[in-house]
Formats: C-alpha cells, sequence, structure tokens
C-alpha cells in the first residue's frame, strides 16, 4: 500500500460506520480511486461499498481524473453543445414543509405568487423568440392547481408551440394526473428523489413525507413514458458518503434521462437556516461521477451551482454538465420563488440575459443551441 493509499484508510477508518466494508476493499486490492472510476466508466454502476469508498476516500487529483473524463465522454456525445432550457416558476406556492426550502407552507415571510394563463404563455412567447425551445413549468405543490388546471395549460403551450417541449417539475401527484398531463403533450417531468437513504429523507422532511412515495413516483412517471429527472442536493444536512452512496445506487436503479444536483443553500427562514452549504467542488466531483456513469444523461449547471460560486455554472459544464436553465419567469416575481438565499435570478441567469451566457460559455469553447435537447440515450 503506498502512503497515499493510507491516508484514505485514515480517512475511512475514523468513520466508524464505513470501516468494516471500506478496509474490506482496501484489502482486496481495490485501492485506487481511479481505478474505480475507470470501472464506473465501463460498467456505468458501482457496488456500494465502491460508491462509498470513492465518495469518502478520493483526493483533488482523482477529482481532476473525473472532470477530465467526464468532459471527453460529454464531448463524445454532445460536442461543445449546451441546451438551454427556459424556466418558468409559475407558483409560490407549496402545501409541503420540506425543513430546507424557503417555500415550506411554514414560512410566512414567503411572498406567495401565482402566474395566470395568460402570464404563462406570454413567458413562452418571449422564450421562443429567445431561441428556447424547451419550457419548464416549476413550481411547488399547489392544490390551486389541479389536474384540469395543469392539463389545459399543457395543452396551450403544446398546441401554440408544438416544436417545443414541455417539461414538468410540479411535484408529487396520483400516477392518473401523470399520465392525464403525458397524455395532453408534457414530455418530461423532474422530481427530486433529494437523498437516496431513508433515514436522511427523514431528517430532511417533516413525518408526512414519504420517502417510498417519491420512488414511486419516479418509477411510474418513467413507465407512463415521461423522459425523467430525479436528483438531489449536496451537502445537505445529514448527508454523508453513506448517504450518497445510497443516492447513487438509486439512479444506477432508476435511470433517469435527466439528473438535477447543486450544493444545498440555507435559507434563513427555514429551519436549517443556520447550516452549513454544500461543497462547491464535491458538486463538481458528483456531477462529473454522473456524466461518467450516465454517459448520455441530461445534466444542468443549476442556478445553486452558480450561486456559491461566481463561475459556478462554467465549472459544472467543464466537470461534464451539459445544460443549463435561465429564468423565463416575469422580473416582477422572481425575487419571490426563493428556495433558498442569494438565489441568482439576474443577468446571466436570467433569459433576458442570455447573450451575456453565451459569451460566458463561448469563453471556455461551448456554444448554447436553439434546439429541444431530448435525450438520445437507448
Ligand atoms: N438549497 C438548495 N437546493 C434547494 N432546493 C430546495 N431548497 C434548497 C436549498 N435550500 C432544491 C430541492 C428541490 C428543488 C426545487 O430545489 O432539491 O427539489
Ligand atoms: Fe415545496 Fe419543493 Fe420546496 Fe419541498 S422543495 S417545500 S415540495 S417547493
Amino acid at each position: 500500500m503506498t502512503i497515499e493509499d493510507s491516508r484514505s484508510v485514515d480517512s475511512i477508518v475514523h468513520d466508524n460506520r464505513f470501516a468494516g466494508e471500506a478496509c474490506n476493499l482496501l484489502f482486496s486490492g481495490i485501492s485506487d480511486m481511479k481505478q474505480i472510476i475507470d470501472r464506473l466508466e465501463k460498467a456505468e454502476c458501482l457496488t456500494r461499498d465502491e460508491w462509498i469508498l470513492l465518495l469518502s476516500g478520493y483526493r483533488d487529483e482523482d477529482r481532476v481524473y473525473a472532470a477530465e473524463k467526464a468532459r471527453r465522454i460529454a464531448g463524445h456525445y454532445f460536442g461543445n453543445r449546451i441546451f438551454i432550457r427556459g424556466l418558468i416558476e409559475f407558483t409560490g406556492f407549496c402545501k409541503n414543509n420540506c425543513y430546507y426550502c424557503g417555500l415550506r407552507r411554514e414560512n410566512e415571510k414567503a411572498q406567495r405568487y401565482r402566474l395566470t394563463e395568460e402570464e404563462i404563455l406570454s413567458c413562452c412567447e418571449q422564450g421562443y423568440k429567445l431561441g428556447f425551445r424547451t419550457f419548464v413549468l416549476q413550481g411547488g405543490e399547489d392544490a390551486w392547481y389541479t389536474d384540469a388546471r395543469i392539463e389545459h395549460i399543457i395543452r396551450l403551450i403544446k398546441g401554440r408551440w408544438p416544436d417545443c417541449a414541455l417539461t414538468l417539475s410540479i411535484g408529487e401527484r396520483e400516477e392518473a394526473s401523470y399520465r392525464l398531463f403525458y397524455e395532453a403533450g408534457a414530455d418530461r417531468y423532474l422530481l427530486r428523489h433529494e437523498t437516496g437513504d431513508r433515514a436522511h429523507y427523514g431528517r430532511l422532511h417533516p413525518p408526512e413525507m414519504s420517502f417510498d412515495h417519491r420512488k414511486d413516483c419516479l418509477r411510474a412517471l418513467k413507465k407512463i413514458g415521461f423522459q425523467t429527472g430525479c436528483g438531489f442536493m449536496v451537502g445537505s444536512p445529514g448527508q454523508c458518503a453513506q448517504t450518497l452512496a445510497e443516492d447513487m445506487l438509486w439512479i444506477q436503479e432508476l435511470r433517469p434521462h435527466m439528473i438535477g444536483i447543486g450544493p444545498f443553500i440555507p435559507h434563513q427562514d427555514t429551519p436549517f437556516g443556520q447550516e452549513r452549504a454544500g461543497d462547491y467542488q464535491m458538486t463538481l466531483f458528483l456531477l462529473s461521477l454522473l456524466r461518467i456513469m450516465g454517459k448520455q444523461v441530461l445534466l444542468p449547471a443549476t442556478t445553486a451551482l452558480g450561486t456559491i460560486h461566481p463561475e459556478g455554472r462554467e465549472a459544472g459544464i467543464l466537470a461534464g454538465a451539459n445544460v443549463v436553465m435561465p429564468n423565463l419567469s416575469p422580473v416582477s416575481v422572481r425575487r419571490k420563488y426563493a428556495i433558498y438565499d442569494h438565489k441568482l435570478c439576474m443577468d446571466a441567469e436570467a433569459a433576458e440575459g442570455l447573450a451575456d451566457l453565451e459569451k460566458r460559455l463561448r469563453q471556455i469553447g461551448y456554444e448554447t443551441v436553439s434546439e429541444r435537447g431530448d435525450w438520445k440515450g437507448r
């Protein structure tokens, strides 16, 4: 064993949760992180023990190694082309009470709003002119938007812009509702699973929210035919290598078409207001691992990543991301969709700042394209 290896043994054995499994692995010879990353590239999956070892024992050089590999894979499938999605945050109401999110129902300071159908359509209109060919309708879990109302909006948007893809991100609903939305023409659905570890899910959510139901929703969405996206926050309170391993195992099982990850960022008016933000480099490393595992997966450099670092979006792309999602919501409501503190919603993060974003991407050798950007894998 080299000196470097023994450092990773130290960091693992001190965390006695992993000690048994990780040491077995180390002594069985799979001690080189780069070897594990190579195996991930080939097999597109790892065992729980390998994930724990990699996520608890990686060093800077392994991150760089993963980023280079991820960028090469993204380049192979997408060239230097970045897909853009116009994000419409159409309701700031939510019936849930997730401990981390500023839109939780018990946050009385949140300024709630709902866009009208006309306002939503005018966002699409503006987005279409700017070159967007995917619209993402995102909101809290807002019962005012009944299935019938959502169905109506889907039909309006798809009727008017049949060449565009429509993504929904409106949380957990019945399977029959999802089916209705799919039949009305919605193409994609984003529903972050938040954590793949049951106990950790319980730490992030009140008891009335169900880990199993969230997973069932994701399975149903995929079965119905949606291009389906899951995802999680990096560095949420209670997250560790073991819970992250469960995220990766769940992703291996679900095989989603899209994966959204970004650092956890505290919101002052939530129970997690005093917690630490997620780690920037760890987020980039995970993006790379997801690209290596998912190959053609649609992977955004998220707003949260751009919020914790001024060059977060660019770094995300250089780590393997291939999607950006500028904000198309009306300027008057943008600051109200505050899921965490200091969330970016202007300049390069905004649809009208697209030229600025494009310039920044060009500087790192990438260009945005005016296409739907569907999932093209098997
Ligand atoms: N920090 C980072 N991401 C958050 N989200 C919610 N609250 C936060 C936060 N404080 C993410 C969750 C959710 C999505 C809408 O935003 O993953 O699914
Ligand atoms: Fe609602 Fe989503 Fe925020 Fe949870 S994360 S409170 S479901 S908007």
